[in-house]
């Protein structure tokens, strides 16, 4: 009904009093003492009626709440708020152009400015109508007087507070009698004690604590790490009847998911296998016959792709180990090589021990390579073989070739007698042999080398064979190499 609050009052015994409150039977009688009340010049009052009574503010002389001024000023900083958080972000902070709108302020920022409007001016009001009554309160003196509960029902109350200005006990018992009230009683303070019992609070503390637990729970799924598989809230497409590779199945005979080629056919866009392009050899050039015989098959992973059949690989020979020994220290790289070149690696036959199925360490195919780039040799192809070479090869071939990547350094470091280490792409055989030849060992892998035809597209192939010819060729340069006129630039450099 009103902001007027009773003083708060802090000793607890005994109790004082809070002011007085007459009893009225009906709204006429009250608003004639309250009409009499404001001019005696008490402001600290108020009015209890079981409804509205009009006319009941100006009686006892209330002011017109300041709350709408609030409010407004509240609503006026939601708008300010709006334009100016849109104007920062959309206009200075993080320009995105969204269907070619301009930056900053323009009409689609008045939903925000809108909305921001509403909510400052919404929870003003709320609050700041709970603020100026002194909401919430649990309890009020005028409660302990037990004539007081009719003021919902058929009784009309009066009630001046003693910390008005004026407040005079006597004076004030006086003037409320002289309107003739059904009662007239003194408001003590409430004596009961204001403590909330112990029961509630264990309570309210065992709910918070409740309340905890899925914050806590999340906290830890956020913080911590676990092998279970996660909680499926939705399931989606997560679990789908479908068959994976390398699972059984009953539908086939042979029990098995991934299904072989078709004898004779040829997927699109594989069709491949006669194009120098994708071999590094040319297909023309052998006859069926050898094209079947197994020495043409290098590597342990090319059953799968590979349009030559492997039934028998070539019994291997392991020429490499002595000489990428040295590789791994350009420095000792001469002498060994020498020795390594003299070993007839391409052609030497593998102990009979040699299980058959082992894979083709060092041995070397013999193909028709063709040995003309069939990509342009030119910048743009330099530049995404350094590019590519840098990224797949360097780690173990070192940035200049010679075998001394980091994974070869760690290696050796750690001087583990398993590996094999990088061949120095600078050996006499290795520069020596056709484009081709080079690019089948990174299509195909070469002896503990692995392939790398799935991580680089055949043309991402050539340009590591251009710029490993470009490193090889680094190497054995002479001046004679440098075009005329950027020989004197050389030498200036040096
Ligand atoms: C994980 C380390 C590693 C990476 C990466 C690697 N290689 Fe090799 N490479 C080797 C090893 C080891 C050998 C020696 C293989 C053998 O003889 O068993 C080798 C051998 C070679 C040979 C010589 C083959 C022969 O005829 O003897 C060439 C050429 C070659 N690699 C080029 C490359 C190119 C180009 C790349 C980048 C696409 C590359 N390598 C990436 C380890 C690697």
């Amino acid at each position: 009904m009103s902001e007027h609050k009773p003083r708060k009052t802090s000793e607890p015994k005994p109790p004082r009093s809070t002011g007085w409150v007459a009893e009225f039977s009906n709204e006429h009688a009250l608003l004639e003492a309250a009409r009499k009340v404001r001019d005696s010049g008490y402001t600290k009052t108020d009015a209890f009626t079981p409804f509205p009574v009009h006319g009941i503010d100006e009686a006892l002389g209330i002011k017109p709440t300041i709350l709408p001024f609030i409010v407004l000023c509240a609503g006026t900083t939601g708008l300010l708020t709006a334009l100016l958080m849109q104007w920062w972000m959309n206009g200075v902070d993080y320009k995105y152009i969204i269907s070619g709108k301009p930056f900053g302020i323009t009409p689609a920022s008045i939903p925000v400015s809108f909305e921001l409007t509403i909510l400052f001016s919404a929870f003003t009001s709320v609050f700041g109508m709970l603020a100026l009554n002194g909401l919430p309160r649990l309890s009020n003196p005028i409660f302990t007087n037990p004539r007081f509960d009719r003021a919902t029902n058929d009784r009309f109350f009066l009630y001046v507070d003693a910390g008005d200005r004026y407040y005079n006990r006597e004076s004030v018992k006086e003037l409320l009698s002289s309107a003739h009230p059904d009662s007239l009683d003194e408001v003590m303070e409430d004596p009961s004690p204001t403590t909330l019992p112990r029961p509630i609070w264990l309570g309210a503390l065992l709910l918070v604590l409740t309340g905890l637990i899925p914050a806590m729970i999340v906290l830890n799924m956020r913080a911590g790490f676990s092998d279970l598989p996660r909680w499926h809230v939705f399931f989606d497409m997560d679990f789908q009847p479908k068959k994976k590779p390398q699972q059984t199945t009953t539908i086939f005979a042979d029990g098995r998911t991934m299904r072989p080629q078709v004898e004779g056919t040829i997927a699109r866009g594989q069709l491949t296998e006669q194009d120098p392009f994708y071999l590094g050899w040319d297909p023309s050039k052998v006859t069926l016959a050898e094209v079947r015989n197994p020495i043409l098959v290098s590597t342990q992973d090319t059953a799968a792709q590979d349009p030559v059949p492997a039934q028998d690989p070539i019994p291997a020979t392991e020429p490499a180990k002595a000489e990428s020994a040295a590789d791994a220290n350009p420095a000792e790289a001469k002498p060994a090589e020498a020795a390594a070149e003299q070993k007839p690696a391409d052609t030497a036959v593998a102990p009979a021990s040699q299980p058959p199925a082992a894979p083709a360490a060092g041995a070397t195919p013999n193909l028709p390579w063709i040995d003309r780039l069939p990509i342009a040799a030119d910048e743009e192809h330099m530049k995404l073989g350094k590019s590519k070479y840098d990224i797949y090869c360097s780690t173990c071939h070192g940035y200049s070739g010679f075998g001394d990547g980091l994974v070869a350094q760690r290696a050796a470091s750690l001087l583990q007698d398993t590996w094999t280490p990088p061949s120095s792409l600078h050996l006499d055989r290795i520069q020596k042999q056709a484009v081709g030849q080079i690019f089948h060992t990174i299509s195909k892998g070469q002896g503990k080398m692995a392939s790398y035809a799935s991580s680089l597209t055949p043309k991402e192939r050539w340009a590591i064979v251009l710029y490993v010819k470009a490193l090889q060729r680094s190497r054995n340069a002479t001046i004679e190499d440098v075009p005329v006129e950027q020989r004197s630039q050389l030498s200036e450099s040096k």
